[in-house]
């Protein structure tokens, strides 16, 4: 069992007078910067020039070149992405740092492959909130947070896993719950969620569902609705009470046919290929494919987006999110 901390558990002295970098304004520096700063700590942001410095600074933060957040703070939050990171800490952060700096990292990602290897004079540790940015924000401004995961991968000042609490409970994650975990396992169960259900298996099922049916001669936008659709409705009752509450909704017809027929929708060979998966990222292959694919500039990724696009599923979606939303 993961151990879990709640507010009680926090020293916030710890954090209450340190000044924060926020490095990266985007999806997590834009809400976690927000957060922070309404949590009441002196929070500057540092991005170069472009559409998050002009966002940071519309929000109202002091904004600044990296470089000189990274020498202005005490605490140095890493929201770039992951296949940037490295050169960004090499180029703008590490010439910058200072014995005794906590650097937080939001994904354990370019420390457990080592993309970053940190000098030894700081503080690693890592503050994974367990939501995409956009609903960091919105669960701490309705007065609760996101559940996030701590890990400490250095601690020289002796009080990193009190550093990385308190952030968490900054960003909202003592209203909810903050779990101790390690940058490895977040690293590899979060990278084996994504590939095999949230943005890879459950897309690929969808797809292929709707491929029969309209295979079967069903029309496009019954079949969309029946296996894209409807899949919210599902998402949301098990967000919120799993799969009981789901059983609770659905019909019993329907409750009885997912639960006989839906096994073999995860056989054997699904599992063998969910194994396969968990390798590729354990072994760090897929880790070293994704960082050579953005070395030169994303030519796979552009072009499976774009085959994406282009699917029937998505063509139908298009067509009936139009008409339902009022458009003709
Ligand atoms: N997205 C999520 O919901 C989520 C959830 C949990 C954890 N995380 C983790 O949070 C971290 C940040 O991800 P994100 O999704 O928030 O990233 P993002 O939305 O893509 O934002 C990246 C930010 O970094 C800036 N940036 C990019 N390249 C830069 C450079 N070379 N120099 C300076 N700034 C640069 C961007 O600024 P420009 O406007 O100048 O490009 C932007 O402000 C990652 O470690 C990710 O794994 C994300």
């Amino acid at each position: 069992m993961l151990k879990k901390y709640y507010d009680a558990d926090v020293n916030w002295a710890v954090i209450a007078e340190k000044t924060v970098a926020v490095i990266g304004y985007g999806s997590q520096g834009r809400a976690q910067a927000q957060n922070l700063r309404d949590s009441g700590l002196a929070v500057i942001v540092g991005v170069r020039p472009g559409k998050s410095f002009e966002t940071a600074s519309l929000d109202g933060f002091t904004v600044m070149p990296v470089c000189d957040a990274v020498a202005a703070a005490d605490v140095v939050a890493m929201l770039v992405p992951d296949e940037s990171a490295a050169e960004i800490f090499r180029r703008d952060v590490l010439p910058w740092t200072h014995d005794g700096q906590a650097i937080v990292f939001a994904h354990g990602f370019t420390i457990h492959y080592g993309q970053i290897t940190p000098p030894p004079n700081l503080d690693i540790i890592m503050v994974a909130p367990k939501g995409v940015g956009p609903q960091v924000r919105r669960l701490y401004v309705e007065g609760s947070g996101a559940a996030s995961l701590i890990a400490v991968h250095q601690d020289v000042t002796g009080h990193a896993k009190q550093t990385a609490l308190a952030f968490a409970k900054g960003i909202g994650s003592a209203r909810s719950v903050i779990m101790e975990s390690t940058f490895a396992d977040e690293t590899e169960t979060d990278l084996f969620g994504e590939q095999a259900v949230i943005c890879g298996g459950v897309m690929n099922l969808m797809k292929a569902a709707y491929e029969t049916l309209v295979a079967a001669g069903y029309e496009p936008e019954m079949a969309y609705f029946e296996c894209m659709h409807s899949l919210k409705l599902i998402a949301d009752l098990l967000y919120e009470g799993g799969f009981t509450k789901m059983h609770d909704s659905v019909s019993k017809t329907a409750g009885y046919g997912g639960l006989t027929r839906g096994p073999r929708m995860a056989g054997p060979e699904t599992r063998a290929a969910m194994k396969e998966i968990l390798a590729e990222i354990r072994s760090g292959a897929f880790a070293r494919e994704w960082l050579l694919e953005n070395l030169v500039n994303h030519p796979q990724y552009t072009s499976l987006v774009r085959l994406e696009k282009e699917c029937g599923l998505e063509k139908a979606g298009e067509e009936v999110r139009r008409i339902i939303s009022g458009g003709k």
